[in-house]
């Protein structure tokens, strides 16, 4: 569902692909314009609730510094939650969130360098994080990659293509494909916690099994495309699927645990 509020800002009816410039205006008085549009343009955009139905001039820019501090902090975010999924003992969560965190961090990358190319910098705010338990961590994050797919991303690709900066859109676009990958596995985390924590299974087993059985899956793999970071739980031998990475070029994470017997299941890590 799109979140279209029309904003005060009057667009500019143009036709496809239109050149951009005022030929009346001051070199001075042109730059304190869009200076000013860009700052409306990215409070409307963070917030996503009065983003404009038209790509003004700058919205892309504007989009794609709001895409990269969500990609920076959701990499921050899942950094987070892995600690906390540690501290709790759910290793197989942990473990997707550190891969997740570092197809964040191409996701990021990828963006960074589409500001670079439209003369600008990368730039991102830290904000504060709220880290719950594993489930809902778990949750937030399932529902800020739906969001993306479903309605940032796609929003800020449509005023890629309006303003005719293709290369733009082809990153927002991988974005939020390579995001979308993320989808799967937030849900899938999420169905196992919630089958771990059945309390019947539990109450069955002896204290012997509990101490040497495997309290969580630490094995977990998964399998990271360079290109885009999409993020995939079985092998893809014949490459990314989204941008057509090699198979060959694919990262393999695999968890690693430091040790079990304690009542934490150890720092997890991937590799
Ligand atoms: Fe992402
Ligand atoms: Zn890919």
């Amino acid at each position: 569902m799109n979140n279209a509020i029309q904003t005060g800002i009057r667009p500019h009816i143009r036709g496809p692909c239109h050149a951009s410039g005022d030929p009346d205006a001051t070199q001075s008085l042109r730059a304190t314009h869009i200076g000013l549009v860009h700052i409306a343009l990215v409070a409307m955009l963070t917030a996503l609730v009065a983003a404009p139905l038209w790509a003004e001039e700058g919205t892309t820019l504007a989009a794609l510094e709001i895409a990269y501090g969500r990609e920076k902090n959701a990499q921050a975010d899942r950094l987070a939650f892995a600690a906390e999924a540690e501290r709790e003992g759910h290793c197989d969560a942990a473990c997707l969130f550190r891969a997740s965190a570092r197809a964040e961090s191409i996701h990021a990358a990828r963006i960074g360098a589409a500001i670079e190319q439209l003369d600008a910098r990368p730039a991102w705010v830290l904000a504060s994080v709220v880290v719950g338990s594993t489930a809902e961590n778990l949750q937030a994050c399932l529902d800020r990659e739906i969001a993306e797919r479903d309605r940032v991303y796609e929003r800020f690709d449509t005023y890629a293509r309006e303003e005719c900066l293709y290369d733009a859109a082809a990153v927002l676009q991988y974005a939020r494909e390579a995001g979308a990958t993320e989808v799967g596995a937030f849900q899938a985390a999420l169905d196992r916690l919630k089958n771990e924590q059945t309390p019947p299974a539990i109450a069955s087993a002896s204290p012997r099994e509990i101490d040497d059985g495997p309290a969580e899956n630490c094995a977990a793999t998964y399998y990271l495309c360079p290109g885009d970071g999409s993020l995939f739980s079985i092998p893809t031998p014949r490459g990314c699927p989204n941008c057509g990475t090699r198979g060959s070029r694919m990262l393999v994470l695999s968890c690693i645990s430091g040790g079990r017997g304690s009542e934490l299941a150890g720092r997890v890590a991937v590799r």
